[in-house]
């Protein structure tokens, strides 16, 4: 071993740190040898029982350190907090940033060299590795991988999409409530994310397309053994990666972020990839914004997966996955540097598509345009966002009415009213759901059609919130309105009645009042009082920043990469 290693601070001590660093360690069986100089290699994990998508990860664990162990490194496997997306309460959005907090401080403080981010759900990934840029040791990831597709009563169901339209058929009477509670069971059939191109596997897909994981991470079904076979070969590189001193500096340059944001559209991928894309590159200290997003507005549709198309996750993996992706879009991607030390040209090298259908080719995509529409006006002077593949053509240029709900609570006691006084071309306005006002910025932007209407048949409306929504949701939703309702936005400004345009075209979003009346409105106005006076909460609200900036804390963009020199005892 010539170079001095960072862990070698920790474990190449002879004086009492380094005899009280080795000797704990030494507890769990570890030899001598362990600590000559080869590389640490720690192993995040996101594993929980809480967190469904990433509870295949312990298995994967076991992979990635028979691959450490193989190329000479050491594997230490820790584990930072989990973001169940289906199961924490109000959000797991408003815990995104304290994951990044775990993951940086965890990878600071302890004596490892390079680190394997083991992440899936939602939120996870883009926490991991907003914490590790910040940190910017060699850095790769493995994803939990997708469920096998959903299957009830003979045909294939994905997750959340189909959620979200039995929930409105059972509002229409067109499907029993004993129906809607089996499907469940069909839906979710093995460990994984949602199989869905949902925000899970969109941003598996992004990390493929940023060169921050191994080809084929995205789309390989968690259960396929050759996921295994990818967090072997993942631990095997990150031993390598040390050595080369590739980190994610290295990577995450303007570039690759440019990359993601065509592959996102191509993919179809979600909404919700804006705001981790902002957040992970204000950690390195990438000027991304909101309007570098229009730069995926011509990539035509190519993936045909739910929400915006017909299949999924595992039908794209049999396909071809993301390396077909990266092939069809090989005269538009950026040269950038991946884990594997070279161009991601290298990732889509002798890609062959399986299924055309599936994997569209750039003549004959599922959609012309598919990018993410920005749209600015004086609703959203700093932004907001909407998915034209996902909306209803005929809506994205609309001007109408406002019904406005004041809060989420108002929305869900009134929305099935048979008396609300709406119609198929009112534009539904939620207030109260961005980084400060939920807070944590749930995806309820896709909020439910009023049952009135939907006895009609109406399917899709005009819907405005400073919110998010599931990436596996679908209709003409405006979304991540900035500034927010609670931090004073225009958005607290509009009133049943008023009118609002939209212009997915023009990319612009106008509430049709005069400035005069906006601020006789702005003088009476008051933001709600705090719902948290104490604790992380409170902390997230005084410091998050708005949606065009990725939501993140004020103090965690960038990063400190210095040493940590003083020592424990
Ligand atoms: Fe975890 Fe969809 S809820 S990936």
């Amino acid at each position: 071993m010539t170079k001095t290693r960072r862990s070698q601070a920790w474990y190449g001590k002879t004086d009492r740190d380094g005899f009280i660093h080795r000797s704990w360690m030494k507890n769990q069986g570890l030899p001598d040898h362990a600590f000559d100089g080869r590389p640490i290699i720690g192993i995040c994990n996101t594993w929980s029982e809480l967190t469904p998508c990433n509870s295949g990860l312990r298995d994967l664990a076991e992979g990635v350190k028979r691959g450490v162990w193989e190329a000479g490194g050491v594997p230490v496997e820790f584990p930072v907090m989990s973001l169940g997306e289906t199961q924490m309460k109000p959000t797991a959005m408003l815990f995104r940033n304290l994951l990044a907090m775990d993951v940086e401080e965890s990878i600071r403080a302890y004596g490892i060299d390079g680190v394997v981010l083991l992440g899936g759900c939602d939120k996870t990934t883009p926490g991991q590795l907003m914490g590790a840029a910040s940190v910017d040791l060699p850095s790769i990831v493995v994803s939990s991988g997708p469920m096998l597709n959903g299957k009830w009563r003979g045909a294939d169901i994905g997750s959340g999409t189909d959620v979200w339209k039995f929930s409105e058929a059972v509002r229409a009477g067109e499907m029993t409530l004993k129906d809607f509670m089996a499907a469940e069971s069909g839906m979710s059939r093995s460990k994984g994310v949602c199989m869905t191109m949902g925000t899970a596997s969109t941003m598996a897909s992004l990390v493929e397309a940023m060169g921050l994981s191994l080809p084929t991470n995205a789309a390989l079904p968690a259960v396929d053994s050759r996921r295994m076979t990818l967090a072997h070969l993942t631990g095997r590189r990150i031993v390598e990666m040390v050595d080369e001193d590739i980190k994610p500096s290295d990577i995450l340059t303007r570039a690759a972020f440019e990359n993601a944001i065509l592959a996102n559209a191509a993919v179809g991928g979600s909404t919700n990839a804006v705001v981790h894309l902002l957040a992970i590159a204000g950690r390195v200290g990438v000027d991304l914004t909101l309007r570098d997003f229009e730069l995926g507005g011509d990539i035509p549709l190519l993936v045909n997966c739910m929400p915006s198309g017909q299949y999924l996750m595992e039908d794209f993996c049999y396909a071809g996955g993301m390396p077909v992706v990266l092939n069809a879009l090989s005269d538009h991607l950026r040269p950038a540097k991946t884990v594997l030390g070279g161009d991601i040209a290298a990732y889509a090298e002798g890609a062959e598509c399986f299924n055309t259908d599936v994997i569209r080719t750039l003549d004959n995509p599922l959609k012309p345009a598919a990018g993410l529409r920005v749209l600015r006006g004086n609703l959203a002077p700093l932004g907001a966002i909407i998915k034209p593949s996902a909306a209803s053509d005929h809506l994205l240029e609309h001007e109408a009415e406002a019904y406005v709900f004041e809060t989420i609570e108002d929305m869900k006691a009134n929305i099935d009213r048979d008396d609300l006084p709406v119609t198929a071309e009112t534009i539904l306005v939620l207030k109260g759901c961005g980084p400060k006002g939920y807070p944590g910025m749930p995806e309820v932007g896709n909020m439910p059609i009023p049952r009135c209407l939907i006895q009609q048949g109406v399917r899709d409306m005009v819907r405005i919130s400073d919110g998010r929504m599931s990436g596996t949701a679908y209709g003409t939703v405006v979304l991540h309105v900035a500034p927010e309702a609670q931090a004073g936005g225009a958005l607290a400004l509009v009133q049943t009645g008023d009118r609002i345009r939209l212009s997915a075209a023009q990319g612009t979003l106008d509430l049709l009042v005069s400035e005069a009346e906006l601020e006789a409105r702005r003088a009476t106005w008051q933001p709600d009082p705090p719902q948290y006076t104490r604790g992380y909460a409170k902390m997230y609200v005084d410091h998050v920043l708005q949606a065009d900036r990725g939501a993140d804390l004020d103090f965690l963009v960038g990063k400190d990469t210095r040493p940590v020199t003083r020592e424990s005892h």
